[in-house]
């Protein structure tokens, strides 16, 4: 594991970008796993960035989004496909039909089998963006007794009801399920960066410090061979 502690979030985002730009310098058609969540709109905005300067190109990338909102339409300004198109997709020369959120609309049992199908027919993922929640959770994986494998329909921990509640009107429109990529996917990723801000200081060394458990979800990463993890330090 790389464990980087950066002065602040631009510092964060620009160790992050060159990890990204990396990736796509080596492997031009990269399947890249993506996150939502207010930490990674500074890497975002540097992607944006490079590829206005043709530094990037990303007319072969193909995407993958860890998670969705049950119930919220793609038009729905809270939904993570809405979030993907707005603070990256649209500003990008990628394909829309190459980028890819778990479809929050289908009947679970069906949407969580066709979005490991296609992980699997994509050749599974090259780069996967993480964040953590305040619970350790990593995508939308909440704790649980045992890790949970594939794409799986989830209930919110009342946690992270109330943390992401701040980007709704109200609490109680905060959708109460998920879809979300499951741990085994996320571990079979080649290589896995996970930010976080200061705020995340004390359940980042949890996760990475700390006992592998599936009650602190990240904590799994410990057992990845090729993880990054970047703490800013505001
Ligand atoms: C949501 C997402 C996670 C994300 C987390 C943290 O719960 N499902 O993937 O890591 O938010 O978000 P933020 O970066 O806004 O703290």
């Amino acid at each position: 594991m790389e464990f980087y502690r950066t002065k602040d979030n631009e510092n964060m985002a620009d160790i992050a970008a060159q990890i990204f730009q990396r990736q796509l310098e080596q492997k031009l058609d990269s399947v890249l796993g993506l996150a939502t969540g207010t930490t990674p709109i500074g890497l975002y905005d540097r992607l944006i960035l490079l590829n206005k300067k043709g530094i990037l190109d990303f007319s072969k990338v193909r995407t993958v989004n860890l998670d969705e909102y049950r119930g919220l339409t793609p038009e729905h300004e809270q939904s993570y496909r809405y979030f993907m198109n707005s603070h990256l997709f649209d500003h990008i020369n990628i394909k829309k039909e190459n980028t890819n959120v778990p479809d929050a609309l289908k009947e679970a049992e069906v949407a969580c089998r066709e979005y490991d199908e296609l992980i699997e027919k994509l050749g599974g993922v090259d780069l996967q963006l993480l964040g953590i929640g305040v619970n350790g959770h990593i995508g939308f994986d909440e704790p649980d007794t045992v890790f949970p494998k594939g794409t799986q329909c989830v209930k919110l921990a009342q946690a992270t009801i109330d943390a992401n509640a701040r980007l709704f009107n109200d609490k109680s429109e905060v959708p109460e399920y998920a879809i979300t990529m499951g741990i085994r996917t996320i571990m079979m990723a080649k290589q896995i960066v996970l930010l976080a801000n200061q705020s995340k200081k004390e359940i980042v060394e949890q996760a990475f410090y700390g006992d592998i458990t599936p009650q602190v979800p990240a904590s799994v990463l410990q057992m990845h061979q090729n993880v990054t993890v970047i703490l800013s330090g505001e």
